[in-house]
């Protein structure tokens, strides 16, 4: 889908469908008002009305979308409506769309066309990867979005661009999560960060087994030893290493499935598990955008892979594990191996002396518990860090919740026989998984991301989602890292 930003009216300008997005309190223009019966659309929130204006506006058809009270805009209801349009676009086979909003641009310009930038875009997403035999109406693809603004000055195209880049980040993560795991093994995810490390200038390391083994990746060496799919670490660095900004570490959890090993899960608990790979998901989504975006900033993104499988020579419970950073580790449960194969990422990380480190992690069921699927959680050692991540994620509406990390939970976590045991017990799961991954990142500021109730979904949430991938986490992270650039 072709993406621009011009200047004009949406009434004005010739398309298969004018997206127009109007407020409560702003009536509508005259040559619309006489289309409708009176009370039938008010502009709330999410509210729709298609139209047929038959000639009365230059567009053939008009679809009003609401925004609700214009106090009470947040930029997401602007990408919600413009994923509404574009998936009503797709439905009625309108090639092109324009989108335009009824007032004033509301917020300030910029963001307000990034956030309808990413509304377009991921509102039109769909994985047709395994889709044979689509109906026409099924495979449809609107041929060019056009964003309507009185005037299309630089801030407003620059915003509407990175809206576009962030929504390709998103869309690149949603496409890795949707992949089954036998498409996806950690080969296969190493092989897709050297392919981006190509096409974007992207320094990207993937140490094979045989490396880990040299190299004391006792972690991501144990978890992957029941599958026949070997073992990846995937390094991808951006930018120099600067006094200004530091570097951020981005550690995301990939599992390309997780089987939960010998620990083997119940069938219900398995389906969806090709998702595991949800926080490497963020990373190389964020990493794409990024080196789209170029700003001024030294980010390494770092994804420990893995396919967790039960196997003649699988890790087993009461084994002890060596992990990169000599710390050994009481496995209780083969079916908490994303703690495992993360902890050598967050060792990895400190040679980096960075300024902070995120993770990102598939990690707990008890984060869905906890949450539901409308909140990441978030832990951290950091508190000012900890700010910072939740203010981007309120911005973004990749909204993150911070649970403890106290002293206390750390407890739950000791281990007779080694220093670190893989399991805390039923209570606060979430919590002492993010207690375990504490011990491995030294005196660096850390934040831990649990994406497990919200990088895959049964049922949208929003408008521009679909079933499956959400893309959680790179849109809070892409604004969090601008934050930092010089
Ligand atoms: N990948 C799972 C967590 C998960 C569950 C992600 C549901 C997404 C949806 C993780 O490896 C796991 O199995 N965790 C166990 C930990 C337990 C054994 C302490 C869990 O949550 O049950
Ligand atoms: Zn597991
Ligand atoms: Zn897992």
């Amino acid at each position: 889908m072709e993406m621009t930003v011009q200047a004009g009216n949406v009434l004005d300008t010739a398309a298969d469908l004018a997206i127009l997005a109007t407020y409560e309190e702003v009536g509508l223009p005259d040559a619309l008002a006489g289309l409708l019966e009176a009370d039938d659309y008010k502009g709330s929130a999410k509210q729709t009305a298609l139209l047929y204006p038959r000639g009365a506006v230059a567009p053939r058809r008009v679809l009003l979308v609401g925004l609700g009270k214009q106090e009470d805009l947040h930029a997401d209801l602007l990408r919600e409506a413009a994923a509404s349009g574009v998936q009503q676009a797709q439905k009625l086979q309108a090639a092109q769309a324009t989108f335009g909003v009824q007032g004033e641009m509301p917020l300030e310009e910029a963001q307000a066309a990034q956030a309808i930038a990413e509304g377009l875009a991921l509102g039109a997403y769909r994985y047709l990867r395994y889709r044979t035999n689509l109906k026409p109406e099924q495979s449809f693809a609107v041929e060019a979005a056009t964003l309507l603004v009185e005037n299309a000055n630089d801030a407003i195209q620059r915003g509407f661009a990175t809206g576009e880049i962030i929504a390709r980040g998103v869309s690149f993560a949603r496409d890795l999560v949707n992949t089954p795991g036998a498409d996806l093994p950690p080969a296969a995810l190493g092989d897709a960060a050297l392919a981006m490390g190509q096409r974007l200038g992207l320094k990207v390391t993937v140490l094979d087994k045989a490396e880990l083994e040299a190299q004391g990746f006792g972690g991501v060496l144990a978890v992957g030893k029941g599958s026949a799919n070997e073992p990846r670490f995937i390094v991808m660095e951006y930018g120099l290493p600067s006094d200004e900004s530091g570097t951020i570490c981005l550690v995301g959890k990939g599992l390309t499935f997780d089987s939960g090993g010998l620990s083997l899960k119940p069938n219900d608990a398995m389906t969806g598990m090709k998702a595991d790979m949800g926080g490497a998901a963020a990373v190389f989504g964020s990493m794409q955008a990024i080196a789209e975006l170029k700003p001024k900033l030294h980010v390494v993104g770092i994804v420990p892979s893995a396919e967790n499988m039960p196997g003649p020579d699988a890790y087993r419970p009461d084994d002890v594990v060596t992990t990169r950073s000599g710390k050994t580790v009481e496995v209780l449960n083969t079916d908490a191996e994303g703690r495992i194969v993360l902890a050598d990422g967050l060792h990895y990380a400190q040679q980096y002396k960075p300024a902070a480190i995120i993770s990102l992690a598939t990690l707990t069921g008890a984060a869905i518990i906890a949450l539901g699927h409308h909140a990441i959680a978030l832990m951290a050692t950091d508190q000012p860090l900890a700010e910072r991540v939740q203010q981007a994620g309120d911005a973004t509406r990749d909204r993150v919740w911070q649970l403890p990390l106290w002293q206390e939970y750390r407890e739950q976590i000791k281990s007779e026989i080694a220093d670190i045991k893989n399991i805390g017990g039923r209570p606060a799961g979430t919590i002492t998984a993010g207690a375990f991954l504490a011990e491995f990142v030294g005196e660096y500021p850390f934040v831990h991301l649990d994406v497990a109730g919200t990088a895959f979904v049964d049922k949208p949430r929003k408008t521009y989602e679909q079933i499956g991938g959400t893309g959680s986490g790179v849109r809070l992270l892409i604004e969090l890292l601008t934050s930092y650039a010089g």
